[in-house]
């Protein structure tokens, strides 16, 4: 292993990501955290400057029929009321966010089959055929006509976290999931030419700074253009009710050093930052995040997608959570984006390619 500041050299130059640099990093403590995060914060200004780009988060359905070991929505769970929004619901809640300014909206539901390949697709080409919105898909594991049917009807992007690439924590905490599949889903959707995120939880029973840095190292080989992290939080009405989950500061770290990493990845300030901290997303703004998500789902069924437990936003609406954030990434002397936010494919020279 290399010292602190070995590593951070290494980080820093853009060294290939390896054991030897990543893990120091992932342990950073006191004044050398701080340096890892001002590091990762410098680097995002130098790369991708002071924008942050917003992407309307819409939770429209809470169906599932997997048993994640860590989420309020599995399917054994009987406690929360299950909802489906419509079509046209979806469509309205799209609408409304485009007038506030959204660029972006993010599609996403815990694994129901009721949205088909067909159902979906048919709101995915409303969608696009009624506003100028880029489309985010983050519904799970599909086979790969469904992902093709999707990416024909015009999805530009898809957010699949591989959650963590150690095959004994995966399968621990995945009874109806498998990590080769899995990771063949990412396969499959890059091949398809999906702008392509993935991430994974920090903090999950059995993981480590080095099952961290590898996970890191798998991300890098995908070839991921947006890394989406954040702490596990026990949900109480789950099989790890009883674990310690995940801290800030090691969900910082990762940040940071994923952003070392990928220089160029689009990086959300996740809710689950905000929920373990008041000003967990500006924090993770300053530790190399450059991306945010607010809730966009109507107002009545909030409460019901509780993936993890004390989720902020439950009692507010689309408007307010868009002035909110917006008045937390000015407060930061940082400026909400007014593009797309796609992708940058450095490689092809693809800056802002057309949304469709
Ligand atoms: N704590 C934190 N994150 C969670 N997710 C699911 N359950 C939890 C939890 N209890 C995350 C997973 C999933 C994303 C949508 O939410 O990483 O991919
Ligand atoms: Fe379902 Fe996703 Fe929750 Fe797993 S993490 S139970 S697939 S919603
Ligand atoms: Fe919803 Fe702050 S982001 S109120």
């Amino acid at each position: 292993m290399l010292s602190f500041s070995e590593a951070l050299s290494a980080g820093t130059a853009g060294a290939a990501p390896a054991l030897e640099w990543l893990v120091p990093l992932l342990d950073a403590k006191g004044g050398d955290e701080t340096k890892l995060l001002a590091a990762a914060d410098k680097l995002r200004e130098k790369t991708l400057g002071n924008s942050v780009h917003l992407r309307g988060l819409i939770e429209f359905s809470n169906f599932c029929r997997k048993n994640c070991h860590y989420c309020g929505l599995r399917a054994a769970n009987k406690k929360i009321k299950r909802y489906r929004l419509s079509k046209a619901e979806i469509l309205a809640t799209a609408l409304k966010a485009e007038k506030l300014g959204y660029k972006t909206v993010v599609l996403q539901s815990g694994e129901d089959l009721y949205f088909s390949s067909e159902v979906m697709s048919e709101i995915i080409v409303e969608l696009k055929n009624k506003t100028k919105l880029a489309v985010t898909l983050s519904l799970g594991e599909r086979d790969e006509a469904t992902y093709l049917a999707w990416r024909k009807a015009g999805a530009d992007r898809y957010l699949l976290r591989i959650e963590t690439t150690d095959r004994r924590v995966f399968r621990e905490i995945h009874p109806d999931s498998d990590l080769e599949y899995r990771k063949n889903c990412l396969y499959t959707l890059k091949k398809l030419g999906y702008q392509l995120g993935s991430g994974v939880m920090a903090g999950l029973p059995g993981q480590d700074s080095t099952s961290l840095a590898k996970d890191i190292i798998w991300l890098h080989e995908l070839g991921v253009e947006m890394a989406g992290i954040g702490p596990f939080l026990p949900h109480k009405e789950t099989p790890l009710k009883d674990e310690k989950g995940g801290s800030l500061s090691q969900a910082l770290r990762l940040i940071a050093v994923l952003r070392l990493v990928f220089p160029y990845a689009h990086m959300p300030a996740t809710t689950a930052m905000g929920t373990i901290d008041p000003l967990g997303r500006e924090k993770a703004l300053e530790a190399g995040a450059n991306v945010m998500m607010p809730n966009i789902t109507p107002t009545e069924v909030r409460p019901y997608y509780e993936i993890y437990p004390n989720k902020i936003c439950l009692d507010e609406n689309a408007d307010k959570c868009f002035g909110c954030v917006t008045a937390r990434i000015i407060g930061l002397g940082r400026t909400v984006g007014t593009d797309y936010g796609h992708v940058i494919r450095k490689n092809s020279g693809i800056k802002e390619p057309n949304s469709r």
